[in-house]
């Protein structure tokens, strides 16, 4: 897809990408390694993370693989020290891993609220202290992905809202304690986004009609469109931004928020 950034913005960087394997990680790592990045894919799933690495070599970009779960603080540790020894710096984390379901609470197991806030919340904690010494060696940068669901109370997920709220809480913590170190630290909180399994797991068929027609923009979010809020915040035009959570969401989560969506009907 045509960009309104230089083809070089990001030469020269190495990017640490979690969630890499599918959805809107692998279209953070496509859109990043097309402007120039070198992008180190991690997710639990080996096969998938190649299949995502050889379509970018295949657009000329360049893309390690190195498979890890976020959940373990260990193997994101070996990775760091992979992407140390190999390319020798890193300039960028994207803290995307993720994992959801629809489930209400009264339904839900403290093992299966406890595995999302352990791959989301714990998971992006994990990932940005592994990442920590290598990016303040460059003065690189973070950027985490949240969501829209924890700024109100959207049912079925108070298990994925309750670690999200938590990622937009570490990012603004984060910032502070690691500007001195040179590394600003940013997040992306994305509304729904079109061909991710998100998507698929929380609005099938019917209920995506519904969510378009609730959104302002009146379209649903692409992955590009997420992609391009993390290579704004990973590029030096972002250079004085920490701190800052960017709602990237068409205008959804402020329509349906308060007496907005009954007056709008
Ligand atoms: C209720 C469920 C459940 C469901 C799992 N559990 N699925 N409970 N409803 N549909 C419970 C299980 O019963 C178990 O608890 C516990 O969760 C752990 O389940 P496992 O299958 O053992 O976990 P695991 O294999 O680690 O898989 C993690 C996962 C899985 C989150 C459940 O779906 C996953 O890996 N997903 C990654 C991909 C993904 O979901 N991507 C979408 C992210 S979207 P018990 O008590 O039985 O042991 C996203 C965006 C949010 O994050 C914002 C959208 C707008």
């Amino acid at each position: 897809m045509a960009s309104c950034f230089r083809d070089d913005a990001l030469q020269g960087r190495v990017v640490w990408i979690t969630g890499g394997g599918s959805g809107i990680g692998a279209g953070i790592a496509s859109r990043l390694a097309a402007h120039g990045a070198e992008v180190v894919l991690t997710g639990r799933k080996a096969e998938r993370l190649e299949a995502v690495a050889e379509a970018i070599r295949a657009a000329g970009g360049a893309a390690r693989t190195a498979p890890a779960d976020v959940r373990d603080p260990a193997s994101l540790e070996a990775v760091a020290e992979r992407i140390g020894a190999e390319c020798g710096r890193l300039d960028g984390l994207v803290a995307g891993a993720a994992g959801n379901f629809l489930c209400p609470a009264v339904s839900l197991s403290p093992n299966g609220f406890g595995t999302v806030i352990d791959i989301d919340l714990k998971g992006t904690f994990n990932t940005c202290k592994a990442a920590f010494p290598l990016l303040s060696q460059s003065g690189g940068a973070v950027v985490t992905i949240s969501a829209t669901l924890q700024y109100t109370g959207t049912p079925l997920q108070v298990h994925a809202a309750s670690a999200k709220a938590g990622v937009d809480a570490m990012t603004r913590g984060l910032a502070v304690e690691w500007g001195p170190a040179g590394i600003r630290v940013n997040g992306i909180a994305p509304g729904p986004i079109d061909e991710t399994p998100g998507m698929e797991k929380l609005a099938p068929g019917e209920v995506r009609d519904r969510v378009v027609r609730a959104i302002p923009l009146q379209r649903l979010g692409t992955v590009t469109d997420v992609a391009d809020g993390v290579l704004f915040l990973l590029s030096p035009a972002a250079s004085w931004v920490s701190g800052a959570v960017l709602v990237v969401d068409g205008g959804q989560w402020l329509a349906t928020a308060g007496l907005g969506a009954a007056l709008t009907g």
